[in-house]
């Protein structure tokens, strides 16, 4: 009985492992994404390590702003494995992002990674969600030089409280963190989630349902 209980304990403790995991560990020094490979694994093929160059493990072009002039008024830059391929195999990557007076970078999730932003310039209102059925709201005022973190998969959010511009730098434990857009997912998928569905999770009627899947 006891060795079937430490058993479970070490089966169970082998699932949350692997289920609170980010990316896996590499292997070798490095391996260079080969974006022309056919080869089909998780993540992407290593190049023959012979052929990697110094630019295989550069981005250039984080100093220029985002093109903010859109509804949301926010713009990420993304750098993730594919921008950069010698993130291939590192579990990380970053991402600048620019916001307009009043820009909001709207609720989203990431779902394989947690992302710490540092605030470069501006004045920044950040929040996360705790999850069901507790929902914390977790919300702070940022100002330049500051850092927050927003655990991996919870919903995030930002927007410009400040008079001027804001721009951040945020890291992800990712390579490849991925993002879902709340708004757009729930409302703006193809084909649609059936109307009677989002009325009766959103508790409006179906008028209301109609119209934002006529804007997302
Ligand atoms: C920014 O985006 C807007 C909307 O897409 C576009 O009209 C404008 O030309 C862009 N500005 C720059 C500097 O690229």
């Amino acid at each position: 009985m006891a060795t079937n209980i430490s058993f479970f304990g070490f089966v169970l403790s082998f699932y949350l492992s692997v289920a609170i995991a980010s990316d896996h560990s590499p292997l070798q020094d490095f391996c260079v994404a080969d974006p022309k490979s056919q080869v089909v694994v998780n993540g992407l093929a290593c190049k023959d390590p012979k052929t990697v160059e110094d630019n295989d493990f550069s981005f250039g072009g984080l100093h220029l702003e985002g093109n903010t002039s859109n509804p949301i008024g926010s713009s990420v830059t993304p750098v993730t494995v594919f921008q950069l391929p010698g993130l291939n195999t590192l579990g990380i990557s970053l991402v600048r992002i620019d916001y307009a007076p009043s820009g909001v970078n709207p609720p989203h999730t990431h779902p394989r990674a947690s992302e710490v932003l540092t605030l470069l310039e501006g004045s920044l209102e950040v929040g996360f969600v705790t999850s069901s059925p507790e929902n914390r709201h977790i919300t702070k005022v940022l100002q330049k030089g500051d850092v927050f973190v927003f655990p991996i998969g919870l919903v995030h959010y930002q927007r410009n409280v400040g008079s001027g511009n804001a721009v951040a730098i945020a890291a992800l434990s990712s390579q490849n963190p991925g993002v879902v857009i709340i708004a757009s997912s729930v409302f703006g998928s193809r084909p649609s989630i059936v109307n009677d569905i989002l009325v009766k999770a959103f508790h409006v009627d179906k008028g209301i349902v109609n119209y934002l899947h006529s804007i997302f």
